[in-house]
């Protein structure tokens, strides 16, 4: 990190002092309208003065940091105009102060102005930090984009670029590189962001298409810490991996046709599955929708009330993942009264919950659970029986339970259980070995890798 770059990263801790100055400045203005607190004018002007003083700082580290380049640059642009606008004002408002205190409305006019143009220039700051949308985001109902899953008549005909890869973008990647959050300074849901890149730079290498960005993230290990999309999340499949080298390989091109690319056998066998996911997916979306109604607003408020963190997930508002940290009562009650929105729940958390055997009894009615996470709790082999009912489930957390290598060899009978993490269980060391030499589809973690362990089961700052 060079000097400019460290006189950067102060911006966002200094830029919390003229904001708290101002803000005391204004407050105690607008008091000194009251007999009891005129004695405060006398300090106001020293306050103001300091206020300045923080707010230039503020512009000065504010550009340096500016010149590290953002994927939004046009807000970095208005919002470093309002901020010079903003400290002019209050300076013009140190210099003229005195004769505006004698026209009482005036005064109290302008202080309502400088309030909101102080509030205007720390929102767009607030934006660039934390994604534009940050104030409303969690009062708002999550924004349900639902995007109809495009319907391919004819794969030698679709734009390799347009109809595949960003498709599988806006699918999997768009959630944390879209208009709503730039996670690593990058967007990926528009042509113009891909080719403007992220926080590292290009994404796409045209000279040495193995060292681009893009690809190299994705083909990453997927219990590496840089791995996209981050592994819990849902993963490219082999097809759309298949696709994205192909793609990257033939020179990235973003108007060529599938036929154009001259897929050879094994590309051809990859466009052939991920046209038949991609049908399912238009069946299965209509299905869904047909059999069942958007989350009703009682129910889950309802089960808010016991402590459930409910929060939709994917791109629409009928899956919805359940979040049991803080449950009010117990369990298998939090857990029963799920069981009403079973079909919505597509996720379900207990981690360090005081979960017990038993209190999933009625789990076999969540039939379209994917991912659960049961770790850093008391249960044993006879929860794990429920949970083989789940016959969708993708995900299985026990890290940390009284779980045993039995029950960990019935779970790998199901169908579409990729993952598993089982670290802290009762399995021996040479049951472990055991195991994961007989794996099948899915795989196992031991906290062979002690770092994706910690960050699967810590808790996201983000009460998700
Ligand atoms: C759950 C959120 C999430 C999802 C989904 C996600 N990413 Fe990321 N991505 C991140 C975070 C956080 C970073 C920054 C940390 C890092 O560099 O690893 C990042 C960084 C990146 C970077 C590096 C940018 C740079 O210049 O440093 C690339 C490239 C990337 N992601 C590509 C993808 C792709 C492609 C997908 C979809 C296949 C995807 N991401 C899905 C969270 C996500």
């Amino acid at each position: 990190m060079n000097l400019i770059e460290l006189i950067g990263r102060f911006h966002p801790v200094l830029v919390h002092l003229p904001i708290g100055i101002f803000v005391l400045v204004i407050v105690m203005d607008g008091l000194t309208k009251f007999e009891k607190f005129s004695y405060l004018s006398a300090s106001i002007r020293l306050i103001l003065g300091l206020g300045i003083v923080s707010a230039i700082l503020s512009l000065v580290t504010g550009y340096t940091l500016s010149l590290e380049g953002s994927n939004n640059q046009d807000l970095v642009d208005t919002h470093q105009w309002t901020a010079i606008g903003t400290t002019s004002l209050f300076t013009a408002y140190y210099l003229l102060r005195q004769k505006l205190m004698a026209k009482q409305l005036a005064h109290s006019i302008t202080l309502i102005f400088l309030l909101g143009m102080l509030a205007w220039t720390g929102h767009q700051g607030g934006s660039l930090t934390h994604g534009e949308g940050f104030l409303t985001e969690g009062m708002l109902e999550a924004k349900a984009t639902t995007e109809q899953p495009l319907d391919i008549k004819d794969i030698n005909q679709a734009v390799v670029y347009k109809d595949l890869v960003q498709y599988t973008l806006n699918q999997k990647c768009v959630q944390c590189h879209g208009a709503e959050k730039q996670k690593g300074k990058l967007r990926l849901d528009e042509l113009s962001w891909i080719k403007a890149g992220g926080k590292n730079g290009n994404l796409i290498n045209v000279n040495n298409p193995a060292e681009g960005e893009l690809i190299k993230r994705i083909l990453l290990d997927d219990i590496d810490e840089h791995h996209m999309p981050p592994k819990e999340k849902t993963q490219l499949t082999d097809a759309e991996l298949a696709i994205f080298q192909w793609w990257i390989n033939s020179g990235a091109s973003f108007d060529k046709s599938v036929a154009a690319l001259a897929p050879d056998a094994k590309v051809i066998k990859a466009l052939a599955s991920f046209k038949e996911e991609n049908q399912k997916q238009v069946t299965s979306n209509k299905k869904i929708r047909a059999s069942i109604e958007p989350l009703d607003k009682k129910r889950k408020e309802k089960l808010e009330k016991m402590g459930w963190v409910v929060s939709t997930i994917a791109l629409d508002d009928y899956h919805i993942r359940l979040t049991g940290y803080n449950l009010e009562g117990t369990v298998k009650d939090a857990v029963d009264a799920a069981a009403e929105i079973s079909d919505h729940i597509v996720e379900l958390k207990l981690s360090f919950s005081a979960l017990k055997d038993n209190d999933l009894s009625n789990l076999s009615k969540f039939k379209n659970i994917e991912k659960i996470w049961l770790d850093h709790t008391d249960i044993s082999d006879i929860s794990l029986k429920q949970v083989s009912a789940l016959k969708d489930l993708e995900y299985l957390n026990i890290v940390s339970t009284n779980t045993t290598a039995n029950g960990l060899r019935s779970m790998m009978q199901l169908p579409n259980l990729k993952m598993i993490y089982a670290q802290g269980t009762k399995i021996t060391a040479e049951e472990r070995d055991a195991l994961k030499a007989s794996q099948s589809n899915t795989k196992l973690y031991f906290g062979d890798s002690m770092k994706s362990a910690i960050t699967d089961t810590l808790f996201t700052k983000k009460a998700e």
